[in-house]
Formats: structure tokens, C-alpha cells, sequence
């Protein structure tokens, strides 16, 4: 089954809106891909957000509309990248219930994004099956269209690996049916947060968004970790770990000025508001079309459901094919 296509899968878990981490970790890859490859998809994973939101579902259902405006506004462009809600992929849910017999408990509580995952939202053993096994519903996701270039951040790794082993073990029973996947990551594969902690996150209160205002982003940008022990402005000041200087290597396009402010801060007399200011305008100039683009979009929500309600349907046309063949070669295809 030699398939060159190139066709590239990615989702978001509606749980709330889009940050800077997301933008460099994976929406750039996507926007890339959705030029690059001979097919492309954007998935809302509402079914996935449901795993450890099930006693929440407005939170899902409203934030469904704000990752699609998100993306949208970013350049994912529906007529390139076919856009759909995951709960109305029925074959999708199929296709994970043939998988989970493909996978061992014992395999999913190691997996290791799962199990960071696990910790921090303080589940231990109570955790929902579910939400163990959302490796496996990943799995559907990406192969009932047969895609096979995935945009991720670096956390995902683990996830797509285990994809690889349902797609090895599925073909090795059943024949060759599906081909290995390829996780696509960007440059930047992980943003510290506003604080300085290891990751931007909806939970940890450290993000900047893609929807934000001139004066979230200045406030944010104020509030930012630098370095504690640069009191004075002529303190010599350290680059290392000082969250505005991060920053300003991932998204100031000038890099030889901001080499030359690093060695002025790093002798002393460059003080945090001057870098502080000029990361806001950095910004400032990357979020102000997004978000202004999305301001738009918003006007018209039925407009963007529609865009929604229309990749669906195309999405499931290429997934009652896939289901057709997954069935024979499961020898389920009866009647
Ligand atoms: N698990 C992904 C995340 O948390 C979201 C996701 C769901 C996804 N299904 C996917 C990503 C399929 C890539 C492919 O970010």
C-alpha cells in the first residue's frame, strides 16, 4: 500500500481559547502543511476535551466556536484545510473501539504524557477510562482519513508513538490497512509561560492570548519573570532564564539587536522596562491582525459553524470509505 500523499491532521481541544504557546508550537506548522500537503484537516477534539470535562460540557460546547475563530484567524482557510467537530465523526468513535483492543492497560498508564497529565490534574487512580485511553481515540482520529503528517507540540510525542503502535499491530492482524504517521514539530516546541514556568498554560494563569488586547498584552508583558537579582538598572543582569529575552529570541525578527541589548543587559545599565517595552510592540505587531481578524469573525458565529458544519460532511464521506475497508479486513462487513 504505498501512499505518497502527503495529508496532515491537527486538533485542539476546546477548553478554552489560544495562546502564543499554541501559535508557535503548532498552528505555524499548520498553516505551513495546509500549503504543503495534498490534503489537509483541522479537527475540533470536543469528544477529547470531554474526557476530563465530562461534568462540564457548556465549557466544550462554548469554546468550540473559539478554537475554529482562533485558527481561523490565523490563517487556517477552509478552502485549503477542511475543518470538523469530532463528535459528529461517528466512525471515529468505531474505529476506537476496534482499537482499544489493541492496547494494553499496562501500556496506556506508561505512557508518559498521559501520565503528566494524570498528575497535574491530581487524578491517581480515579482516573477516567476515558481519559487513559484518549491515546487510542487519537488514534482514530488521525487514521480514519489516513493522515499521516501531524502538527504537535513536543508534549504529544508519546501520544503519536502509541498511534504507531496501534497502526503496526492493527496491519500485522488484519493486513496492511494503515501506514505510519509522522508528528510534524515546529522550531519553537515549547513556550515558557509570563512567569517562567516551564510551560504556558489555560490553568496556570501565564499566558498571552491570541485574542488579546494592547493592554493585556502590555500588562502581561509588565508583570513578566525577568531576572530577580536585576534591581538597578546598572545591575549587570542575567539572559538566562529571563522570560522577556526568550521571547524576544522567538518572535523579534531583529536578531542582531536583540544580541546587542543581551550584552548591554548583561553588563549593566539596560533597564527591564526598555526590553519590556519593546517585546509589547513585538507582539503587539504579531497578535494585532489576528486579533482583529478574529474580532471580525466573531460578528458572524453562524458563518463560522457553517464553515464547521460543511467540513464535517466532507470528512465523513472519507470516513465511511476508510470504515468500509476497516470492516472487512476486521471481518465485520456482514450484510
Ligand atoms: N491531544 C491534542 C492536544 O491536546 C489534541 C488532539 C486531539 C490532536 N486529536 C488530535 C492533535 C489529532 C493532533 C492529531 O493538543
Amino acid at each position: 500500500m504505498a501512499n505518497e500523499e502527503k495529508i496532515a491532521l491537527t486538533g485542539d481541544r476546546p477548553t478554552g481559547k489560544l495562546h502564543l504557546g499554541h501559535f508557535v508550537g503548532s498552528i505555524q506548522t499548520r498553516l505551513k502543511l495546509q500549503n504543503e500537503s495534498d490534503m489537509s484537516f483541522y479537527m475540533v477534539a470536543d469528544i477529547q476535551a470531554l474526557t476530563d470535562n465530562s461534568e462540564n460540557p457548556d465549557k466544550v460546547r462554548n469554546n468550540v466556536l473559539e478554537v475554529a475563530l482562533d485558527n481561523l484567524a490565523c490563517g487556517i482557510d477552509p478552502k485549503k484545510t477542511t475543518m470538523f467537530i469530532q463528535s459528529q465523526i461517528p466512525e471515529i468513535a468505531e474505529l476506537t473501539v476496534l482499537f482499544l483492543n489493541l492496547v494494553t492497560l499496562a501500556r496506556l498508564k506508561r505512557n508518559p504524557t498521559v501520565k503528566d497529565e494524570m498528575k497535574q490534574k491530581g487524578f491517581g487512580e480515579d482516573v477516567p477510562a476515558g481519559f487513559l485511553a484518549y491515546p487510542i481515540s487519537q488514534a482514530a482520529d488521525i487514521l480514519f482519513c489516513k493522515s499521516n503528517l501531524i502538527p504537535v507540540g513536543e508534549d504529544q510525542l508519546p501520544v503519536i508513538e502509541q498511534v504507531n503502535e496501534i497502526v503496526l499491530k492493527f496491519n500485522s492482524l488484519y493486513g496492511e490497512t494503515f501506514q505510519k504517521v509522522k508528528p510534524v514539530l515546529s522550531q519553537t516546541t515549547r513556550l515558557v509561560g509570563t512567569d517562567g514556568n516551564s510551560k504556558m498554560g489555560k490553568s496556570l494563569n501565564n499566558g498571552i492570548y491570541l485574542s488579546d488586547s494592547y493592554e493585556e498584552i502590555s500588562k502581561n508583558v509588565m508583570n513578566m519573570y525577568t531576572d530577580p537579582k536585576h534591581i538597578h538598572v546598572n545591575d549587570p543582569g542575567n539572559v538566562e532564564g529571563n522570560v522577556v529575552f526568550t521571547y524576544l529570541d522567538i518572535f523579534d525578527d531583529n536578531k542582531k539587536e536583540v544580541e546587542e541589548l543581551k550584552e548591554q543587559y548583561k553588563k549593566g545599565g539596560l533597564g527591564d522596562v526598555v526590553i519590556k517595552k519593546r517585546l509589547i510592540e513585538v507582539l503587539e505587531k504579531l497578535i494585532k491582525p489576528i486579533r482583529e481578524k478574529r474580532e471580525e469573525l466573531a460578528k458572524d458565529p453562524k458563518k463560522v459553524m457553517k464553515i464547521l458544519e460543511d467540513g464535517t460532511k466532507k470528512a465523513r464521506e472519507i470516513a465511511k470509505e476508510t470504515m468500509i475497508e476497516v470492516r472487512k479486513a476486521v471481518k465485520i462487513d456482514y450484510f
